[in-house]
């Protein structure tokens, strides 16, 4: 089985005299200030849940977007920083945007643009051509920042997510024969009808086919890719060795279903500290006395909060014994709300926590709680020993790292899963509950079927499913995708 260490090992004695550089948009460790002093906090999001112990266990340097108000403060005149910072392992530089960059290449190409063109929640896209400006600018800014660091010496680099779709390209042509570049897009590729909108579709595609491997969660997201290629570049799509040849350069497709670290959450799970959080959580929220239901999201109009919510309602409707008997919490975690549609989504579900307490609330009693206040690592892993259910209720999802989190959580094999069929976690965690969050009646049928599944099912299942995030952890991710690395610069 794949580990920390056998990781860290297979690095030290594979990487030969190639550097190891990862990139994403989101860092890991954010530094803010909290009343003067500053303080540090984890990036939100699925890329830094599963980076962090692989970048811990490989120890090379992790280029992002310094997005932290007391971000400067802490790093060297060139934006680096040992992490983390309460034990440093790998070094983390930061690049520095201007506000016009961080709007048109974060807010609007990334996240109004290629973010709804890839999900099915039927949010429209919105295309301007000056974020398309600034997205090539900033992918221009950080290939520069990375050179700098290569100089005239040899590089594996990682890329993550779609952030960054332009950025192969660019470093292929300031350094052709140095570097050895995969990219891993972390959320689902469309089938290419949606792609199909994209004006910039061409040179998105131009831009990762400069990878010479490039990894999705599932062979479904795989095959859309292929299926955009064949429809919009001229190359050869070898389906013998999944890859695509353009202009004589070769890109190896691959599906690595991504995960966690689930001994290291499983070993932060029996810690003092969480024990600590769980009963000051326990406190605060008066959570003694009532099944728990929880949810753990990023405000995204992707994780079907209302849906969930809906879902509530209606078990309510259907199954009014569980008034006073449940409490549903849900921590949402603020997200882009510089954009226009998350701004409207924070109300909308502000508006429906309300109403539907309104109408069901006896008493002291309401069944939904909203927390809105940051919680820490240990707090957020409390809050998953502490449920009786974990409800993930995604329109689509890449894989959602928050359900093998929770699983992983579950050392006491106890806890039930409902998770929606549309994410990827789904084709590994087939001992959940699964759903369709689009079908209210559906959520209410599963948030029932698992209140009231028996405490030996529901063991079962959750042993097969800790099993499963056991075997395929963020360890062995890594080490498939890295192995597939070697083989360009090893030929075997
Ligand atoms: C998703 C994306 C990540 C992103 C995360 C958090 O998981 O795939 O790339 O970092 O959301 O979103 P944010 O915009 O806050 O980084």
């Amino acid at each position: 089985m794949w580990t920390k260490e056998s990781l860290h090992e297979f690095i030290r004695e594979k990487m030969g005299d190639y550097l190891f550089i990862v990139v994403s948009n989101r860092e890991p460790y954010v530094h803010l200030y909290k009343k003067g002093k500053i303080e540090y906090i984890r990036g939100a999001g699925g890329v830094v849940t599963a980076l962090d112990p692989v970048m811990q266990a490989c120890r090379g340097l992790w280029v992002v977007n310094g997005s932290g108000e007391a971000d400067r403060k802490v790093t060297d005149g060139q934006g680096k920083i040992a992490v983390p910072p309460d034990n440093p392992s790998y070094t983390l530089k930061r690049i520095w945007l201007t506000k016009e960059e961080e709007n048109g290449y974060y807010y609007g190409y990334s996240n109004e643009a290629i973010w709804p063109l890839c999900h099915m929640a039927f949010q429209r896209p919105v295309f301007r051509s000056e974020d398309w400006e600034y997205y090539q600018q900033v992918n221009k800014k950080f290939a520069k920042a990375i050179m700098d660091e290569v100089g005239d010496k040899k590089a594996f680099i990682w890329i993550q997510d779609y952030h960054f779709c332009l950025l192969p390209k660019y470093l292929k042509e300031m350094a052709p024969n140095q570097l050895i570049i995969a990219h891993f897009w972390h959320i689902p590729w469309p089938g290419y009808e949606a792609f199909s909108i994209c004006p910039q579709r061409k040179e998105i595609l131009d831009g990762l086919l400069a990878n010479d491997l490039l990894g999705f969660h599932i062979r479904c997201h795989c095959d859309n890719f292929f299926s955009a290629v064949d429809r919009e570049i001229e190359s050869k799509i070898d389906r013998e060795r999944f890859s695509v040849v353009r202009g004589g350069h070769e890109t190896i497709i691959r599906p690595y279903p991504i995960s966690v670290d689930f001994q290291g959450i499983s070993s932060v799970v029996e810690s003092q500290k969480v024990a600590q959080a769980m009963d000051a959580l326990k406190e605060e929220f008066q959570l003694s006395g009532c099944r728990l239901l929880l949810g753990i999201d990023r405000i995204d109009y992707t994780k079907g909060i209302p849906e969930r919510m809906a879902g509530i309602d209606r078990l309510l409707e259907k199954h009014p014994e569980y008034k006073e008997k449940i409490v549903f919490l849900q921590v949402g975690e603020i997200s882009r709300l510089h954009i226009p549609r998350y701004k409207a989504l924070n109300d909308e579900i502000n508006a429906l926590v309300e109403q539907i307490n309104w109408k069901h609330s006896t008493g002291m009693w309401k069944p939904i709680i909203m927390i809105r206040r940051h919680m820490s690592f240990s707090e957020l892993l409390a809050l998953n020993r502490l449920c009786d259910v974990a409800v993930v209720s995604s329109l689509h999802d890449g894989m959602n790292l928050v359900a093998k989190e929770f699983v992983s959580s579950r050392v006491d094999n106890q806890g039930v899963l409902v998770l929606s069929e549309f994410t990827g976690a789904s084709r590994e965690l087939t001992d959940a509950i699964l759903i369709n969050p689009f079908d209210r009646d559906q959520v209410a049928e599963g948030l029932f079927t698992a209140l009231e599944l028996s405490a030996e099912d529901a063991q079962k299942r959750m042993v097969k499913m800790r099993n499963i995030v056991e075997l395929n952890n963020i360890f062995r991710w890594a080490g498939k995708a890295i192995s597939e690395l070697l083989k360009f610069e090893f030929k075997e």
